[in-house]
């Protein structure tokens, strides 16, 4: 299949900065931060890259309106609305379960952008979106569906190319990488990262630390979406499931339950390096590698990249459990 150019929406390249007073505070190996929170576009995020080929592909079908499902704060759904607003699309989040009391942080920002929500309440949202598709057919407009997290093969080049992006910068930069430390969720990023390494000759290892799924389920999701992606986008692929690192040790209590560990991070990486994270992707990614890095899972001689794939937004729908004692 052709691979659409992308629609520019993303700031790019995201700077690769050194996190110097992190490590100073750690111990351990050098650390770097990739800054896709600066993707831009709706105080961006790691969605960004990926609707950059979304919206393109959306664009070739003749879509006018972009329909996807999250969580009420997914950071994902503000970010495609914002795509929308900016390509003069319409808008259709089906969130769920339930509406929260309080409309801030993502909620906040999508209403700003333009998006309609329609509540799934205790309905499979997928069926949801095909209703609410099938009423834009209806009104004579043609529906766009966006999986959850924008993780489909087409979704997936945001981060093949990233690869590309990050191949360069640390040529121009004079640093070699040992890790790159990921938080995944849907897959999407992951998976691209992946078929990226390989498409562009960067051998190095890409840890997912597992966002709410346990590792054999989540490794099996990257995998099968890296291979999609590999073949929708021609890049030989001969790696196998046991091949994709995932870690699951750090799921908590379950998807956007912040708990102690993530609020640890959250605080430690914003009062060492001004950099916010955020409470259920970033935080508790950073918070897995902080636990590794003191359990001496990397040399000091090693380098490890953390790709900060942003979500600070929702920071102020956890302002309560952020600043308890
Ligand atoms: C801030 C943030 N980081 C990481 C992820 C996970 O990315 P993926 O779903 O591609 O695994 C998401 C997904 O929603 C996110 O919002």
């Amino acid at each position: 299949m052709a691979d659409i150019g992308p629609v520019p929406l993303a700031v790019l390249p995201t700077p690769l900065q050194e996190l110097a007073r992190l490590r100073q505070a750690l111990g351990g190996p050098r650390l770097l931060v990739k800054r896709d929170d600066l993707t831009g576009l709706g105080l961006g995020g790691n969605k960004v890259r990926k609707l950059e080929y979304l919206v393109a592909d959306a664009r070739a079908q003749g879509a006018h309106t972009l329909i996807t499902a999250g969580a009420p704060q997914s950071n994902h759904a503000r970010q495609t609305a914002a795509a929308a607003a900016r390509c003069g699309l319409g808008c259709v989040l089906v969130l769920g379960p339930i509406a929260p009391t309080s409309i801030t942080g993502n909620l906040l920002l999508n209403t700003l952008f333009g998006a309609r929500i329609r509540w799934a309440g205790a309905r499979d949202p997928f069926a949801v979106m095909d209703e609410v598709a099938a009423e834009e057919r209806a009104a004579g407009r043609v529906p766009y569906i966006i999986p959850y997290g924008g993780s489909n093969a087409v979704g997936a080049a945001g981060y093949l190319h990233a690869m590309g992006e990050l191949k360069r910068q640390l040529e121009e930069q004079g640093e070699t990488l040992n890790h790159i430390v990921v938080a995944s969720g849907s897959g999407g990023t992951q998976a691209g990262m992946v078929v990226g390494a390989r498409a562009y000759g960067l051998p190095t290892q890409i840890l997912g630390v597992s966002i709410a799924q346990e590792a054999p389920a989540l490794r099996r999701k990257v995998f099968d979406l890296a291979l999609l992606t590999a073949a929708h986008h021609g890049v030989p692929f001969d790696l196998t499931p046991e091949a994709i690192d995932v870690n699951a040790d750090y799921t908590g209590a379950g998807y956007g339950h912040m708990g102690a560990p993530e609020r640890e991070a959250i605080r430690l990486v914003a009062a060492t390096e001004g950099l916010l994270l955020d409470p259920v992707y970033t935080g508790r990614a950073m918070a897995g590698l902080i636990d590794l890095i003191r359990r001496g899972a990397f040399a000091d001689d090693e380098t490890v990249l953390f790709w900060h794939t942003g979500g600070a937004p929702a920071l102020f729908a956890y302002a309560e459990a952020l600043t308890a004692p």
